[in-house]
């Protein structure tokens, strides 16, 4: 384990020691994406602390997100008896300086606290007409489109990391079940990471179109890559935020990114809640 990676670890276990609550060590981390942060301020934490203060983590550069990772016990209103859990609000982008293992440091100090499951959420463009802007999308596998990997300097043998079922297949279950309990049109569908910060083509949609994708974003696979070669699993949500380049008349803009992201808040908070109540490995 890295210097900084250890540093982390102690600043976050400390803070577990010195909070009053009776909590156990988390085994479920979530990545909030753009637009979520409400979830985040419907937790019942025992600690935040901002990314300033670990470090190697990023600085988020995006609107959006805040840069904090907060130690979470229940969500307001719910029964979650011993359930500790760990959320990173906000994330740092390969567009930003070029770098694919930006949340590195964030995803090996969540496995080095114990977490075995990382839930990623983002917010993505659809390429599917049923599912329009407010949907929620589950990924049930993607697409790495930018020809660049997290591990790149990585040695040894752990870095030819096997991405097959690389979304746990019964987390999934897990997701679709409580959508279905709970009255939620979950769809399912390919995730294609485009690097951006520019948006996508209309022929660049049609490619990704014909390659299989069915939502597209500038997220989350980086991080998908750097937990499965930590050894975690993995599962993802997707909030639809618009219809993919020429799909629409609306020209796509980072504004209405945050926006639309609102309209599925309320279900993404239900099927996290649901999750975490319900969370066995
Ligand atoms: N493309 C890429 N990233 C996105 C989109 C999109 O259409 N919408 C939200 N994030």
């Amino acid at each position: 384990m890295n210097a900084q990676i250890a540093r982390c670890v102690d600043i976050i276990q400390s803070e577990i020691a010195d909070s009053s609550a009776d909590i156990q060590a988390p085994k479920v981390a979530i990545i909030l994406g753009s637009g979520l942060g409400p979830f985040a301020d419907a937790l019942e934490t025992v600690a935040e602390i901002s990314y300033s203060e670990l470090p190697g983590f990023p600085e988020p550069g995006v609107g959006g997100h805040a840069g904090r990772l907060l130690l979470a016990k229940s969500v307001k209103g719910e029964n979650m008896d011993g359930a500790t859990f760990v959320v990173l609000q906000g994330r740092a982008h390969y567009y930003e300086k070029g770098e694919a293992d930006v949340m590195a440091v964030p995803i090996h100090t969540l496995a080095a606290i114990g977490c075995e499951t990382l839930v990623l959420t983002n917010a993505a463009g659809s390429l599917l007409t049923e599912a329009g802007p407010g949907a929620v999308m589950l990924i049930t596998d993607h697409i790495n489109m930018t020809g660049v990997s997290p591990l790149f300097g990585e040695t040894g043998n752990q870095r030819f990391v096997n991405m097959g079922d690389a979304y746990e297949p019964f987390l999934n279950q897990q997701f679709l079940s409580i959508a279905e309990k709970q009255n939620i049109e979950l769809h399912q569908g390919v995730y294609a990471w485009m690097s951006g910060p520019q948006f996508e083509t209309n022929a660049e949609i049609r490619a990704l179109r014909t390659l299989g994708s069915d939502a597209v974003g500038m997220s989350t696979v980086p991080e998908v890559i750097l937990a499965k070669h930590q050894g975690m699993k993995v599962a993802a949500l997707s909030i639809i935020t618009n219809y993919a380049a020429g799909m629409s008349e609306t020209p796509l803009s980072h504004e209405q990114t945050i926006d639309k992201a609102a309209l599925a808040t309320k279900s993404v908070k239900t099927l996290l809640t649901h999750f975490l109540k319900e969370y066995q490995a």
